[in-house]
C-alpha cells in the first residue's frame, strides 16, 4: 500500500477561487496590512507570497517594511494608526521579530478584530475556552481543513504534534482537542518523541528538523501532516517527515512543498475576508 498524497495546492486553489468570487460582490476590496521588520530571508519569501496571493484574489495589501532597528514605541505607533484606519481590515506582523522588540507586547497591541493571524490573547484565549474566536491562526486552520478531507471524524483519534510553537503547535493542539482528539504535544525536551508517534493515528510535524520522522516512528495507516520547510545542503527543500521512507506505511501524507504551505496563505486570505465582513457587519 502507498499513501494518498494530500494536495494542499489544489485545496488552497479552490479556497482562493471561492474568496475571489465572494470579494467580487463586495462594494470595495478588503485590505490587509503586512508589517515586516528587518530582512529575514524566510520572512521575505513568506511575505512576498502573501502579497502575491492577496492580489490574485482581489485583496489590497499594504506592505510596511520597517528598519531592523525600529524602536518598540515607533512600531506600536504604526500599529495604533492601522488599528484606527477604517480602510484596513486585517493586520499581521511577520514573525520572528528582532530580539530588541517584545513580540508579545507587539501582538497584544493589534486590535483583536483585525488580528487575522489569530495570535492576540483574546483570540487564543477564546480558542482555549472552546468559544468562537474572531480569528484562528492560519497554519493550524489549514491543517484542520486538510485533515478533515482524509479523516472526516476526528473524535477519539490519537494525535501527536511535534513542536509546541505559538504559531502552529499550541493552537493546533487546542483545535484537535476541541474535535475530541487525544492530543500529545511533543517538543525539543521530549525524551523519546518516537514513543508517542508510534501510537499515533495522526502525526503533525512542525519542528524544523529535516526528515526527522522515519518509517519506524509511525504505525501502519497513520495520517501524516508535514509543516516543515527545510533547505538541505544540496539546495533541495524537504519537510520534517522523511517522505520516501514513510510513503508505503502511511495512509495519507502532505508533500513539501505543496502541502501545508499553500493552505496557510489561503487561510490568511479567508481570515482577511472574515475581518472585512466583521467590520462591515456582513453575516
Ligand atoms: N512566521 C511564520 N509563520 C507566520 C505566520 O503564520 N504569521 C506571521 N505573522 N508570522 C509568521
Amino acid at each position: 500500500m502507498s499513501a494518498e498524497i494530500i494536495d494542499g495546492r489544489k485545496v488552497a486553489s479552490s479556497i482562493k477561487e471561492a474568496i475571489k468570487s465572494e470579494i467580487g460582490d463586495f462594494p470595495h476590496s478588503p485590505e490587509l496590512a503586512i508589517i515586516m521588520v528587518g530582512n529575514d530571508y524566510a520572512s521575505d519569501i513568506y511575505v512576498r507570497n502573501k502579497q502575491k496571493a492577496a492580489a490574485e484574489v482581489g485583496i489590497v495589501s499594504q506592505f510596511h517594511h520597517l528598519d531592523e532597528d525600529i524602536s518598540q514605541a515607533e512600531l506600536l505607533n504604526i500599529i495604533e494608526k492601522l488599528n484606527n484606519d477604517d480602510e484596513v481590515n486585517g493586520i499581521i506582523v511577520q514573525l520572528p521579530l528582532p530580539e530588541h522588540l517584545d513580540t508579545h507586547r507587539i501582538i497584544d497591541s493589534i486590535s483583536p478584530l483585525k488580528d487575522v493571524d489569530g495570535f492576540h490573547p483574546l483570540n487564543t484565549g477564546k480558542l482555549q475556552n472552546n468559544e468562537k474566536p474572531y480569528f484562528i491562526a492560519a497554519t493550524p486552520l489549514g491543517i484542520m481543513d486538510l485533515l478533515k478531507k482524509v479523516c472526516p471524524d476526528l473524535s477519539g483519534k490519537n494525535a501527536v504534534i511535534i513542536g509546541a510553537s505559538l504559531i502552529v503547535g499550541r493552537p493546533l493542539a487546542t483545535l484537535l482537542l476541541n474535535q475530541d482528539c487525544t492530543v500529545s504535544v511533543t517538543h525539543s525536551k521530549t525524551e523519546d518523541i518516537s514513543e508517542y508517534t508510534k501510537k499515533a493515528d495522526i502525526i503533525v510535524a512542525a519542528c524544523g528538523v529535516a526528515n526527522l520522522v522515519k518509517s519506524e516512528w509511525i504505525k501502519e495507516g497513520a495520517i501524516l501532516i508535514d509543516v516543515g520547510i527545510n533547505r538541505l545542503e544540496n539546495g533541495k527543500i524537504c519537510g520534517d517527515i522523511d517522505f520516501n521512507d514513510v510513503f508505503e506505511k502511511a495512509k495519507a501524507i502532505t508533500p513539501v512543498p505543496g502541502g501545508v504551505g499553500p493552505m496557510t496563505i489561503a487561510m490568511l486570505l479567508k481570515n482577511t475576508v472574515e475581518a472585512y465582513k466583521l467590520q462591515h457587519k456582513i453575516i
